[in-house]
């Protein structure tokens, strides 16, 4: 079956999907009888461009880590805002991946409704908007009888929202915790090593785990909207990322951390959310947790969520939680669901 597909956000993100995209290309026809056709790509940076026939990904790529215009590069429709650009795509999937913006989740919201609106499926990896207007989001696109998928928002390709949505379909779900934010855990991992947090948080921005502006992470509204997405998804509710109760590790000091560890404990940033069937409490917080449970052994940038269930106890899930192979999977798994 072949897809049309729009991007929009050709960044860390878009490139690694259509990184992998070239590289399973006979592997998908073959497995999953899945063809697809770039019809558009829409990037503030490299420009817009549609053409019905079909873009070569490989093209593009290329043209975008030589510096180069779109725009430039590809013959068909130029210079369209994205809604124009959804609107002329003539796509059955758009795939958002632009920039995160937690406090109004746009323009990437715009972008959605544009796409579910005109009965197109939307993919995103943008908390953004599955943090601030799921409900709405979700209810119009059963309207529109197309899917919206964003396994990327939480852990990246390590599925923990399908885990959650398809692997414990029927299960009640009574608590969620997760280790969601691999910078702060470098960061806390870096500090048992014995460096400051500003020595440690340093380090992380020179290895590109942290942003020049950390704050996302730092200060827990990374993995307060990713709680917030999986709280929502399993208990049901209409949270925000306002409504958690968050403190980030600044103002862990590396007393704390060797303190802790004398007692056989390790400080990590837990992302939980609960229920007791009335309400649900959502909170990011520096916990001390043993050094030996399953929190305890998450290292370095790894994510992990544990996921509180009626039938089948606590279950487990950890992996990667960043970067645009990662991201580019969550992706292609969407993709796949699709047509499955
Ligand atoms: N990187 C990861 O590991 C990862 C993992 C999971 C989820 N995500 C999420 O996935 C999304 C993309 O991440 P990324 O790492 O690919 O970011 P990125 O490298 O900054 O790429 C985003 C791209 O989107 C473009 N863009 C921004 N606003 C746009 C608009 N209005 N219209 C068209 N293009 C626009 C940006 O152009 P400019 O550069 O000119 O702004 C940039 O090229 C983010 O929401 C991020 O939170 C990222």
């Amino acid at each position: 079956m072949e897809l049309k597909l729009a991007l929009i956000g050709f960044g860390v993100v878009g490139r690694g999907f259509t990184d992998i995209l070239i590289r399973k290309k006979e592997f998908l026809q073959r497995k999953y009888n899945l063809m697809v056709k770039y019809v558009g790509i829409c990037d503030m940076k490299y420009g817009s461009i549609v053409n019905h026939s079909g873009l070569d990904p490989h093209k593009a790529l290329e043209a975008v880590r030589a510096g180069n215009s779109l725009e430039k590069s590809f013959d068909g429709v130029k210079g369209l805002s994205p809604v124009e650009f959804i609107d002329a795509s003539g796509a059955d999937v758009v795939v958002e991946a632009t920039w995160t913006n937690l406090d109004t989740g746009e323009p990437a919201i715009t972008h959605i409704k544009k796409a579910l609106s005109t009965g197109r499926h939307v993919i995103t990896t943008n908390k953004g908007p599955i943090a601030l207007a799921y409900r709405e989001l979700s209810n119009l696109a059963k309207a529109k009888n197309v899917k919206l998928l964003f396994s990327g928002t939480v852990m990246s390709g390590t599925p923990s929202i399908r885990t959650l949505v398809r692997g414990l379909a029927g299960c009640y779900v009574s608590e969620i915790a997760g280790i969601l934010n691999g910078t702060t855990n470098y960061i806390l991992t870096k500090m048992e090593e014995g460096l400051s947090f500003n020595e440690a948080l340093r380090d992380a921005q020179q290895k590109g785990y942290a942003e020049a502006d950390p704050t996302m992470d730092v200060d827990a509204l990374d993995p307060s909207a990713k709680i917030v997405i999986l709280a929502n998804i399993a208990f049901e509710s209409d949270l925000k990322p306002k409504d958690v109760i968050r403190e980030g590790i600044r103002n862990v000091t590396l007393e704390n951390i060797k303190d802790a560890l004398r007692r056989g404990k390790r400080v990590k940033l837990i992302a939980r959310a609960w229920s007791d069937g009335k309400s649900v409490k959502v909170k990011v917080t520096p916990e001390e947790v043993d050094i030996n449970s399953f929190f305890g052994q998450v290292k370095g940038t790894v994510n992990a969520v544990m996921f509180r269930t009626d039938s089948l106890g606590d279950v487990y899930l950890i992996g990667r939680g960043a970067g645009g192979e990662e991201a580019g999977q969550a992706i292609l798994a969407d993709l796949i669901e699709l047509i499955l």
